[in-house]
């Protein structure tokens, strides 16, 4: 069965990378949520995709510059909007960057996580923070990056700790399953646009090289349910309420 990973939470419901987006995501049934983190000037790992804060909330300001109470009294609900609203429902309403150890506190049950490091500074934090926590000794949660360095520096630290190479879009699939096989990572990420047509030639490539495929972002429910019957491990969607309806139909 193809695991849903709801991409930086329930992203369409709710501002993204934020608690609520994560709670909204386990509520409508994703599998799985993804999340994106950096490292603050405090050494702290903030949940966050960009490197700065201006496009997501009402401050300004690199992350990797500012501490982690500094970037807690952004408003993580300021500039999200919903398709069908007017105005930002979410403004105003407590929404705060998470740290990763907050959402490693809350993760229920048996939902995993994908970490995203944006910046390879923060490998060794994440690599802390997940010792000892029962989901990653259960194998729920997964290490990725586009930053070949980020993974690298994980396993080394932790052989144990799933990762995966993020293939940025139009990268060679060829090399970037080779890369990843002979440095011993667990899966490949590619760009949904780059499995074509007919992704089985390229599945049954990775599954030689024993890696698991995961693919982003997939947000067409048609699209959603070839890349299900290919037997595709896992996707990431901004609408996992959409792929739950599409692939649990019956
Ligand atoms: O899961 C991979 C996906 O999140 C990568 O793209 O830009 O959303 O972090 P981005
Ligand atoms: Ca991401």
């Amino acid at each position: 069965m193809t695991i849903i990973v709801a991409h930086r939470g329930a992203s369409r419901m709710a501002p993204e990378n934020t608690m609520e987006a994560y709670r909204l995501g386990v509520e409508v049934g994703a599998d799985a949520i993804e999340l994106d983190v950096h490292l603050t000037t405090d050494g702290q790992l903030a949940v966050i995709h960009d490197e700065t804060l201006h496009r997501t909330t009402d401050r300004t300001g690199r992350v990797a510059e500012l501490t982690m109470d500094e970037i807690r009294e952004a408003d993580a609900g300021a500039r999200f909007e919903r398709p069908d609203d007017s105005g930002q429902p979410f403004a105003g309403q407590g929404l705060r960057v998470p740290t990763l150890p907050e959402v490693l506190e809350w993760l229920p049950e048996p939902t995993g996580l994908v970490i995203e490091i944006k910046a390879r500074a923060a490998a060794d934090a994440v690599v802390q923070a997940l010792n000892g926590h029962p989901a990653q000794a259960g194998g729920r949660i997964s290490v990725i990056s586009f930053d070949e360095g980020a993974i690298d520096r994980v396993r080394e630290l932790d052989s144990s700790i799933r990762t995966g190479y993020l293939v940025a879009p139009g990268q060679s699939l060829d090399e970037a399953f080779a890369w990843a096989s002979g440095r011993g990572h667990t899966g490949v990420h590619p760009w949904e646009g780059d499995l074509g047509a007919d992704p089985l030639t390229i599945l049954a490539q990775a599954k030689i090289l024993g890696l698991e495929v995961s693919c982003y972002v997939v947000n067409d429910p048609d699209r959603m349910q070839f890349l299900s019957d290919t037997g595709i491990r896992a996707f990431v969607t901004d609408v996992p309420d959409v792929a739950v309806e599409t692939l649990r139909r019956s």
